[in-house]
């Protein structure tokens, strides 16, 4: 048996969250009376993450403040996921262990979760994309599978075909990935899609084209629900006082 390797989590939160219409930060706003980012960290600690590293870009003052011992990375540009993650590239130099990436705003993933990807990642499994089955699909991107249910590559709903639009399968943005391919793909994902962004879900495809698998663990929708605007989290507040009685 082979000692599991050490956990680094990157959780994105450099998005402005202008829908929220408020001065405070997104991640800082509460949910269950604590800032939505604690309710993560606390995921983290429990997991013994080795490092969390957390990209901000706009707001990022008010974080500081909040979190003041959390290592941060900066991403001056929002050029999309796979760009925020890169930010964070200095911060785990010469770690070479799983990374954990996480949404800033998607805070409710249980521990259970967190270890079920990053055991996934063993082996020639190189990646582990945590999915779901939302009710409504066009916010996300749709998981390409083989016959065998490995994970072939990540359409997004703007670049997908109707065909990939039908897939009920998502994409929840959380994923684990061997920390020594990590940045090498990212350094290979382009921009030529819909949004002209760099788009994290890339590294799936690379995976499969450099010969390693990608596996993918299913969430319920509760546990992956993001959160955009103050009615979106007032709903998610409300399903898990429902979740608990
Ligand atoms: C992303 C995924 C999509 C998935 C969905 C789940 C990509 C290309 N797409 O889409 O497959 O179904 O999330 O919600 O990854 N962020 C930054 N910097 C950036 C861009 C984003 O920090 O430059 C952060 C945001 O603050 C947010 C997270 O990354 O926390 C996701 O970004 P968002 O723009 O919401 O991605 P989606 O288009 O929803
Ligand atoms: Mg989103």
């Amino acid at each position: 048996m082979t000692a599991t390797p050490p956990i680094a989590a990157v959780v994105l939160a450099a998005g402005k969250g202008s829908r929220m219409g408020s001065p405070l930060h997104k991640v800082l706003h509460p949910l269950k009376g604590r800032p939505m980012l604690a309710h993560l960290l606390d995921s983290l600690a429990q997991i013994a993450a080795e490092k969390v590293v957390l990209v901000v870009g706009a707001g990022r003052e008010q974080i500081e403040e909040a979190f003041p011992a959390l290592p941060k990375a900066i991403q001056r540009e929002q050029l999309g996921t796979a760009h925020a993650v890169q930010a964070a590239e200095g911060e785990l130099a010469g770690f070479s262990g799983t990374v954990l990436i996480l949404y800033g705003d998607v805070p409710l993933i249980t521990l259970d979760t967190m270890r079920a990807l990053c055991a996934a990642v063993s082996g020639d499994v190189a990646l582990a994309v945590l999915g779901f089955r939302p009710t409504d699909t066009r916010a996300y991107g749709r998981l390409v599978t083989a016959a065998d249910g490995s994970l072939l590559r990540i359409v997004e709903h703007s670049d997908a075909s109707e065909t990939e639009r039908a897939i009920g399968f998502c994409n929840s943005g959380v994923m684990a990935v061997r920390g020594d391919r990590l940045f090498p793909w990212l350094a290979r994902v382009g921009c030529a899609n819909a949004k002209g962004e760099y788009y994290l879900t890339d590294i799936v495809a690379l995976a499969r084209a450099d010969g390693y698998r990608v596996a993918t663990v299913e969430a319920g929708e509760l546990e992956v629900t993001g959160v955009n605007s103050r009615e979106e989290l007032a709903a998610l507040e409300e399903k898990l006082a429902e979740a608990v009685a």
